[in-house]
């Protein structure tokens, strides 16, 4: 069963740009009510915990450099549709490739530096959510 839950991250590369404000924007007003959130960073260890479905892909290494080498805002939102929703809003994973007007066509630099996550099912995006947030700091 659809939970309308997300689990969202904005990446080193879009909050060393100054993007945060214009992400969580979009965001919201594209119907997105925060749940949780909060600024924090991912060391090299955690980042790999984070991504261990990826741990065979050839990016996996470069993959959590990157997202330990500074801060980042993590998110749960809600919405109906949440999970689907939110991949259109951001867009493909390559930024050159994503539609206008998505997020990562717009604040994205690369396909590794591609400004945000978005939980891929309702599973992750509870474990994701959870690798987070413990029940107090959600709503
Ligand atoms: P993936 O789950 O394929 O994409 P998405 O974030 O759109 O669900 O990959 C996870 C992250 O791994 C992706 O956001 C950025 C990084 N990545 C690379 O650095 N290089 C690549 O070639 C790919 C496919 C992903």
């Amino acid at each position: 069963m659809a939970t309308n839950r997300t689990f969202t991250m904005i990446k080193p590369d879009a909050v060393a740009a100054g993007h945060i404000g214009g992400i969580l924007e979009q965001i919201i007003k594209s119907g997105f009510k925060l749940v949780a959130m909060k600024y924090t960073t991912l060391s090299p260890e955690k980042a790999g915990q984070f991504y261990e479905v990826h741990k065979e892909r050839p990016f996996y290494g470069e993959l959590c450099q990157f997202m330990s080498s500074g801060p980042i805002v993590a998110a749960i939102l809600e919405k109906d549709n949440a999970i689907e929703d939110f991949r259109k809003l951001i867009g493909a994973t390559d930024p050159a490739k994503a539609e206008v007007g998505t997020i990562r066509q717009k604040f994205a630099q690369s396909i590794s530096a591609n400004a945000v996550h978005g939980s891929d099912s309702d599973d992750n995006a509870k474990i994701e959510g959870d690798f987070f947030f413990s029940a107090f700091e959600r709503f």
